[in-house]
């Protein structure tokens, strides 16, 4: 009988409305700033001085060199579609007017990560919400905490494609199932290794699409072309039981066909069905290959055997 009515509480799910996060889900906690509220929005866009701005410039110039032939093209198209290189860090509300016009969402300031079921909330009613403050001189190759380079200029472009934008809303709409099976880690890994860390094939090459990816100049060209990773067609039942890190380049990246592949995968997936049979933990981790997989290119791992990030290997 609990099926029953935890289908009947997912067709009534009103996705306007904040939704409350149930309080034995695992979930980061996260201290809400005073003058925040419910939504967690900054009342505006931090006004950038000169320096932001010349760092904006700087770290889009380093990824035009890298992202052409590597990027996919809906990537691209979006760059010039929302002007994102005319100079400067973008004007939300301007950004917001031009991506409205294209697929209906907004690109809205928060100070920090947000808790996921606000993140959820956001999405599920098409706003992407973007750092509101840009990374210094010090931190210019690595930052822990998105800012707005990589919030706007790794995520934004692919908001102008109508299929990712309807995925991206799907993903939040997702988050209320999730928090209802206590699955948020799972979820979680699937945003990983599509929104942040995806492939796609392109003019039979794989190119990327994941805003992790899009927005570093060292994982275009390991996501892409280097031996050491593992590239496997995406496959969300497996995908959502593959641990990830966060503090490294990918010992492994999931491929899809395109974005239709990605949508039908997981907007038309029975998640009920899929998180039930889901265990509490990670089963595989991120270096595997497992039976079912469709591998495209099975990695050396030798950038990870060598040490990773920490011993300065290089990323081949
Ligand atoms: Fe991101």
């Amino acid at each position: 009988m609990a099926t029953i009515a935890l289908d009947k509480a997912s067709a009534a799910a009103n996705y306007a409305q904040l939704p409350e996060m149930p309080q034995d889900v695992f979930t980061a906690p996260l201290q809400k700033p005073n003058h925040l509220g419910e939504d967690w929005l900054e009342p505006e866009q931090t006004s950038y001085d000169s320096e932001d701005d010349a760092i904006w410039d700087d770290l889009f110039a380093r990824q035009m060199k890298v992202l052409p032939g590597r990027a996919v093209s809906a990537f691209m198209r979006g760059l010039d579609k929302l002007d994102l290189g005319r100079g400067g860090v973008p004007d939300f509300v301007e950004m917001s007017e031009n991506l409205g016009k294209l697929t209906g969402w907004s690109v809205v300031p928060v100070p920090m990560l947000i808790p996921d079921h606000v993140f959820f909330w956001h999405l599920a009613n098409r706003r992407f919400p973007a750092g509101n403050f840009i990374r210094t001189r010090e931190t210019f190759d690595y930052i822990q905490e998105p800012d707005v380079f990589h919030d706007v200029f790794g995520h934004v472009p692919m908001l102008t494609d109508p299929t990712f934008a309807d995925y991206m809303q799907e993903y939040g709409r997702a988050g209320w199932k999730a928090m209802r099976y206590n699955r948020l880690k799972a979820l979680g890994s699937l945003y990983w290794y599509t929104v942040e860390f995806g492939l796609m094939m392109e003019d039979d090459e794989v190119r990327a699409y994941g805003a992790g990816i899009l927005s570093g100049p060292t994982e275009v060209v390991f996501a892409t072309e280097a031996k050491s990773p593992n590239r496997i067609m995406l496959n969300v039942d497996r995908v959502m039981r593959t641990d990830y890190v966060i503090s490294d380049l990918q010992p492994t990246y999931f491929v899809i066909e395109d974005f239709d592949d990605l949508y039908r995968q997981t907007v038309e997936r029975d998640f009920d069905k899929l998180y039930k049979s889901l265990p509490p933990a990670f089963t595989y981790a991120n270096s595997a290959v497992i039976d079912v997989d469709h591998v495209v290119n099975r990695g050396t791992q030798e950038y990870l055997l060598r040490g990773g990030r920490g011993s300065g290997a290089d990323p081949v």
